[in-house]
């Protein structure tokens, strides 16, 4: 239990909540990186009573209910910790489409306890952060997992070696550029574990935890061929990709256009690549929108860089 006095009741905070990569490709559950864009913009005021309000300042229909929603479900385990009666508001606007393969929940919950955090005058860690906001992705997709909340909070890419006890590791990494393009159809992350194989061939577990190695080895080392050699998926990108109309299209031209390689941005549909310079980025993104005016599909594009500061407090 934390003892805090002095709180200042009504005080309110404003963050930017940014879109996370979570899997990166081979590692599912286990690896994330944070973006500059999309973010979400939340502002959270401190109130004098145990309870959390969630107002949507787009339309998006949220769940009234804090237990259900993914930024009320973390703040009500973070009030649960604090010695001190506290309640908080959260409005949100949401430009992290839900269902996007963004880190749509992730960014909710997360900025949601960052902001809260800073109204508490910063108690907790960053581990406990993730710690709470992980309980946002068990509403959101029925399980707790890390890899959108943790990049999302600590910023740039983060290994997460373990989940109970949390163990967050974060991975040094060069300055490159990432292009999401996001197809206008909603993947729920829910639907898209369920389909999922439930074992594994062991040839297959070695191939992937050589390519994680390599990954995580090649960030390290600032090996670009090697991070591109190892941004391959033999376990889960073969099921979901059927999901995700124009995949392999995308995934074939953005490699043939420069990127060092990419794949399904978390659950999908979106998906992004990496490259090494800012051109190579644009023309992959043309690549993509390519492929989706061919198919018919609506989709946005962004063209940014790897966030090494997570959600960050706006005022
Ligand atoms: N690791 C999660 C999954 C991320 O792929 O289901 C969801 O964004």
């Amino acid at each position: 239990m934390y003892r805090i006095e002095n709180l200042e009741y009504n005080k309110r905070v404003t963050v930017h909540a940014p879109g996370t990569v979570a899997n990166l490709v081979c590692g599912f559950d286990i690896l994330g990186l944070c973006l500059h864009e999309p973010h979400d913009v939340m502002h959270v005021t401190l109130l004098d009573e145990p309870k959390v309000v969630i107002e949507s300042l787009d339309g998006y229909p949220l769940p009234a209910d804090p237990q259900l929603n993914t930024a009320g479900a973390p703040l009500l385990e973070m009030i649960h910790e604090v010695d001190a009666t506290v309640g908080f508001h959260v409005s949100i606007q949401k430009n992290i489409k839900p269902g996007s393969g963004v880190g749509s929940s992730a960014a909710s919950a997360a900025g949601a306890v960052v902001a809260a955090n800073h109204l508490l005058g910063n108690i907790f860690s960053p581990t406990d952060l993730v710690r709470f906001a992980m309980a946002g992705e068990k509403v959101a997709s029925g399980v707790k997992h890390a890899d959108n909340v943790a990049p999302c909070i600590i910023g740039g890419v983060t290994l997460i070696r373990s989940i109970f006890p949390l163990d967050i590791v974060s991975i040094p990494s060069p300055e490159l550029f990432v292009t999401v393009v996001h197809p206008q159809i909603e993947i729920r992350t829910a639907d898209a574990r369920q389909i999922l194989r439930k074992e594994v061939l062991l040839k297959d577990a070695i191939k992937q935890w050589g390519n994680i190695a390599g990954l995580v080895a090649g960030f390290m080392q600032n090996d670009l061929s090697l991070i591109g050699r190892s941004l391959e998926d033999v376990i889960i990108e073969p099921v979901r990709s059927i999901l995700i109309p124009g995949f392999s299209d995308v995934k074939q031209q953005c490699k043939e256009a420069g990127a060092l390689g990419g794949g399904i941005s978390g659950s999908g549909p979106s998906i992004f690549m990496l490259s090494k310079d800012e051109p190579t980025a644009t023309a992959v993104e043309q690549v993509m929108k390519d492929v989706y005016n061919k198919l018919g599909i609506p989709y946005h594009t962004y063209v940014t860089t790897i966030n090494q500061q997570g959600v960050t407090k706006a005022s």
